[in-house]
């Protein structure tokens, strides 16, 4: 596997932004630094980067490969994107013209074995982006009843074997604790077929991963949250560009971006706009993926999807 992270859509995302000399640019998902870099390359000589992330890791590994070189140009955070209001505010983006996500986890996250994060990597269940905060998943594993467990698998990783996953979770737990990615992995194999119906061949504990981290992080609400703070600090003119992962993340993007660019809230049943909302985007793309050549060079970029919208003056 190749070092570190290559940055999605990369181009795409580049050109979507179009990050001015002298504009003020929000990446919320540093992961890397890989597209901070490449903003701050594109905005040269003088525009500024605020970068977050949830990890104090990638935080520290993007303050050590970029400050050098681009200074106070690049002012970083490690706080989670649903702060971004108070966090950008604070650090003097109150106002700017291009803010990028770049939904779930890095391939740094994914292999460090004390992290949990993947299938093959092995190693205890934590999954959590700070693991200072917050509840990692193996105790979620612990204390979750059988029907929890299943309710979980089945919204966050539509996980057509949700029951059968959780009964051998609770039977496994007697005795032993769930307590590594490898445990988990094994138990998933032996009552999950490798291939659901309709579906591409994944490993058979895909789903249960992705649902897994999915709830340690509140990753739907704080996208939610996160996506609501960008528009409100877009400038007239202001770019947002998210890319998503999967479907659910995706159908959180897409329904937020049509309804702010609808406008009107009233209910289906009110004959004439009583609510006067003004449309507050407009759509820059309907939604791009990746392209065959870099399907190639990064295998991870398989499911990538970009949405990106402009703000209007309303
Ligand atoms: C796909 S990686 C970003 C990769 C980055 N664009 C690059 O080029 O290297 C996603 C990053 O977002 C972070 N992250 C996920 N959810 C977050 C949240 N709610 N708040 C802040 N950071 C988050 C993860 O810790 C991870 O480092």
């Amino acid at each position: 596997m190749k070092e570190g992270h290559l940055p999605v859509l990369a181009d795409e995302v580049i050109t979507m932004l179009a990050p001015a000399p002298g504009s003020l640019q929000i990446d919320a998902t540093l992961g890397g630094g890989g597209h901070t870099e490449r903003i701050l390359e594109a905005s040269s000589p003088s525009g500024r980067v605020l970068g977050l992330d949830a990890d104090p890791a990638a935080v520290e590994r993007v303050r050590a490969r970029l400050e050098p070189r681009y200074g106070d140009r690049l002012v970083l955070r490690q706080a989670n994107f649903r702060e971004l209001a108070a966090v950008a505010a604070d650090a003097g983006f109150g106002a700017v013209d291009g803010c990028f996500f770049d939904l779930g986890l890095s391939s740094f996250q994914l292999a460090d074995a004390e992290r949990g994060f993947g299938i093959r990597t092995g190693g205890p269940l934590d999954m959590r982006f700070d693991p200072t905060r917050g509840v990692p998943a193996a105790d979620l594993l612990a204390t979750l009843s059988q029907e929890e467990l299943a309710s979980l698998f089945r919204t966050f990783g539509e996980e057509p074997y949700s029951g059968r996953i959780a009964r051998v979770i609770v039977e496994a737990r007697r005795t032993s604790p769930v307590s590594t990615a490898e445990q988990l992995a094994a138990l998933v194999e032996r009552v999950a077929p490798s291939r659901a119906p309709g579906r591409r061949r994944i490993h058979p504990a895909t789903r249960v991963f992705q649902a897994l981290r999915i709830a340690v992080n509140g990753e739907m609400e704080a996208l939610e949250t996160g996506l609501r703070a960008a528009l409100d600090l877009l400038r007239p003119g202001g770019r947002l560009v998210v890319l998503s992962y999967h479907s659910l993340e995706d159908r959180i993007v897409k329904q937020l971006l049509q309804a702010e660019r609808k406008g009107c809230i009233c209910p289906p049943a009110v004959p004439l706009c009583v609510c006067a909302r003004q449309p507050r985007i407009r759509l820059v793309t309907q939604s791009l993926t990746p392209s065959e050549a870099e399907l190639t060079a990064n295998p991870r970029s398989r499911s990538a999807r970009l949405r990106a919208a402009e703000r209007l003056v309303a």
